[in-house]
């Protein structure tokens, strides 16, 4: 039973959706179809499937003259919901029809033949509906509409009065100048016919012609024609009478003659469509909303909706009347057939549906409405924007600021730290042309290594990274990067900055200057291209390379003065000579406990340099330790302790590089 269930409302799930794809995948031979001039749109058609029923079916007659199938009514034209509004405001109105409908006319065929008409649609989708008017024309008669009772519609024709007269006592006659013809009833909106105007002026007031207006709006399926003698008590010839509905304009211009309007046979009138609510299926496929929940909705479900559909009853049956939403436009009847509305986008006359928006405003398009910019709203924008903007600059160059600030400031406290004051005292305070120590700025030393490129390395060692480097003024460095220096050692490693920088001998590599702004101290030596590395090379070929070694054996040998600078031994008395070599030879002692510190090492220098007359040195040659540093054979001064007071890398590769290796120069005990 339960299978059985499910399966039967799985079948009408199916046949339901059937039934809506049959809508929703209407052929595409079925769009665009027309006859004659009149275009056919769906639910209308006229190839089999192309309408949604009989009812629908348009034949198209001699491939020019479309007829309303079912009724055998001529078709004049089609129009889908809404169509022909040019504003937004009555978007709730029917399709409409115009057909052409026989008049109803009395003695005007010679052979006494008289013609009638009751337009019957019950059972149909059609109706009547407001936009017609009774028209009738000829003398001594009443026209009246049949079958709408209880109400009456009729006018009499009288044809005794005279123009004057008539003109005063004019019946009111609806001139639909000014109102659409598909204005039909249950609009949202209500329309003013009432063209004061035209009436009076050219109306038909009852002498030769009158008119009535079906005012109710009352929807009808039957509507008759009838005209009735009517005796004024004037024995006139009656003559030819002919009366019917028509949506047109009649006036007494147009409208007195009987027989012409005999000779036509037609009137044209409009009538209502609508969809039989047992099209349920159809219905649900359009995924229109209904109009009733339309009022609750949301402001932006509102603009989203893009068709509605209403209920009405029209001769106690029930019918659905669809049309899109404020802000589309197309056909409800199609699946999606609702579109937006460009109101920015101008008609050929230059105007738009956005009749709010003024020239200076700016027009912006949305689905299903529009916005108009104001232009006050623009300059608010554009002002906003640009604040923004300058804020967002400003905060940029704050920032940039703030960072250059503490890059300075780190910069100072490196240099501080890295004993830069110190160094800058000891400049001061030393004069004459000693050539200077040079304090470089972390960015020129950057800029010379192309920012310590790795390309740029020459050597890596324990104690640092030695780059080659070219200055602004082209001379080329050795930039070594060591490490730290300890806080309480710095005094002397300025003072070897300051002496280093001063010794400028070929066996020696220079040092140029510092940088102390950086974590580390950055060391600047003169580059000595490889092969031409300051070792000392003896005419007698021994295998003595090293200075310090060779130093050390002239030492050794009593031949000091042998190696001696010819301008030392010329200038210096040999007292001091020998004061400072011995001193030499204590900082060359191997045990970093036997070699005197920086200071040592100036403080006596200062004294050998005062007393000059005293002999207050002697040589002596140590021995013992030295045996074991043999193997140094080189200026060694990249391996130096952390003072940093070193050769630059390149000036060793060559040579071990072991951590044994002792300088040449004073060596401090850090
Ligand atoms: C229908 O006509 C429109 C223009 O009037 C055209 O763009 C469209 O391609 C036509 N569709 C078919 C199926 O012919
Ligand atoms: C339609 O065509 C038939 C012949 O094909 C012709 O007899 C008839 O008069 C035509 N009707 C109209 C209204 O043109
Ligand atoms: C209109 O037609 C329906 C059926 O189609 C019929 O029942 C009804 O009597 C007709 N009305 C008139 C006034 O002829
Ligand atoms: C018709 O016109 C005559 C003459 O003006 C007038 O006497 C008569 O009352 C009019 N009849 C009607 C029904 O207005
Ligand atoms: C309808 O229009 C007429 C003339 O344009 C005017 O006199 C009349 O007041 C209008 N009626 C309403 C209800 O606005
Ligand atoms: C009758 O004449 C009026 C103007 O005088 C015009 O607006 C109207 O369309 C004419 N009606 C017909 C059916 O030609
Ligand atoms: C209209 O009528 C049909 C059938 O009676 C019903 O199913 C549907 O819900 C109604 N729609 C609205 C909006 O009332
Ligand atoms: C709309 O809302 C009102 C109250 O907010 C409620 O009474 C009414 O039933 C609602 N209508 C629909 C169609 O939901």
């Amino acid at each position: 039973m339960r299978c059985y269930y499910s399966l039967s409302v799985l079948v009408s799930l199916l046949l339901m959706l059937i039934l809506a794809s049959k809508v929703v995948t209407l052929s595409s031979s079925c769009q665009n179809e027309s006859c004659g001039n009149v275009k056919i749109p769906y639910p209308f058609g006229i190839q089999q499937g192309c309408y949604l029923n009989e009812w629908y079916r348009i034949e198209c007659r001699n491939a020019t003259l479309p007829f309303l199938f079912k009724m055998g009514m001529e078709v004049v034209d089609i129009s889908l919901p809404g169509e022909g509004y040019i504003s937004y405001s009555a978007t709730s109105s029917f399709g409409s029809i115009r057909v052409r409908n026989p008049m109803t006319s009395v003695g005007c065929s010679r052979d006494g033949k008289e013609t009638g008409s009751v337009l019957n649609l019950t059972g149909s989708p059609f109706f009547f509906g407001r936009g017609n008017s009774l028209v009738a024309a000829g003398c001594n008669s009443k026209a009246s509409l049949t079958n709408i009772e209880p109400r009456t519609v009729g006018c009499e024709l009288n044809c005794t009065a005279s123009k004057e007269t008539s003109l005063r006592r004019s019946v009111p006659f609806l001139d639909k100048t000014g109102c659409s013809s598909d204005a039909l009833p249950y609009t949202d909106e209500w329309v003013n016919c009432t063209n004061k105007e035209l009436e009076g002026e050219r109306s038909c007031d009852g002498n030769g012609c009158c008119s009535a207006v079906l005012s109710d709006d009352d929807a009808h399926q039957v509507i008759g024609v009838s005209i009735e003698d009517f005796d004024y008590g004037i024995s006139t010839s009656r003559g030819c009478r002919v009366a019917f509905l028509t949506d047109e304009v009649y006036t007494l211009s147009n409208a007195t003659k009987p027989q012409s309007f005999f000779a036509e046979g037609y009137a044209t009138v409009t009538i209502g469509w609508a969809i039989q609510t047992n099209a349920l299926s159809f219905l649900n496929s359009l995924s229109c909303k209904s109009r009733k929940e339309y009022h609750n909705f949301t402001k932006g479900i509102r603009h989203r909706t893009s068709c509605l559909c209403n209920n009405i009853t029209i001769s106690g049956t029930s019918y659905a009347n669809c049309g899109c939403n404020r802000g589309y436009t197309g056909n409800p009847y199609l699946f999606n057939g609702c579109q937006d509305v460009n109101e920015c986008q101008r008609d050929s006359d230059g105007r738009r549906l956005a009749w709010d928006c003024t020239e200076s405003d700016a027009c912006v398009n949305r689905v299903g409405h529009y916005h108009c910019v104001r232009t006050v709203t623009i300059l608010i924008g554009v002002g906003a924007g640009f604040g923004i903007l300058a804020l967002a600059g400003g905060i940029w160059f704050l920032r940039k600021y703030i960072k250059k600030r503490k890059v300075t400031q780190r910069k100072k406290k490196f240099f501080k730290r890295n004993g830069g004051l110190l160094l800058e005292q000891q400049l001061n305070t030393r004069e004459g042309n000693v050539e200077k120590t040079r304090i470089f700025s972390s960015r020129e030393l950057e800029k010379a290594t192309e920012n310590f490129s790795e390309s740029r390395i020459l050597g890596q060692g324990g104690q640092g990274t030695v780059y080659k480097g070219m200055l602004v003024d082209g001379r080329t460095v050795a930039v070594k990067k060591s490490k730290a220096v300890d806080e309480d050692k710095l005094e002397e490693f300025i003072n070897e900055v300051v002496i280093l920088s001063q010794i400028n001998h070929r066996h020696v590599v220079k040092l140029l200057g510092c940088c102390l702004e950086t974590e580390v101290p950055i060391l600047v030596y003169e580059f000595i291209p490889n092969g031409e590395k300051p070792v000392i090379t003896l005419p007698d070929s021994q295998e003595i390379r090293g200075l310090a070694d060779h130093f050390r054996a002239a030492m050794k040998e009593n031949k000091f003065f042998d190696i001696m600078d010819a301008r030392i031994r010329d200038a210096c008395k040999p007292e001091q000579v020998v004061a400072v070599a011995k001193l030499a030879m204590r900082c060359l002692n191997s045990k970093g406990k036997k070699r005197p510190n920086t200071r040592q090492v100036f403080s006596e220098l200062e004294n050998i340099s005062s007393s000059q007359e005293d002999s207050l040195v002697e040589i002596e040659i140590e021995d013992g330790d030295d045996e074991e540093e043999e193997g140094m054979n080189m200026i060694h001064i990249a391996d130096a302790p952390t003072i940093g007071v070193t050769a630059p890398a390149f000036s060793v590769v060559a040579s071990s590089s072991s951590s044994d290796v002792k300088p040449l120069l004073p060596r401090s005990t850090w």
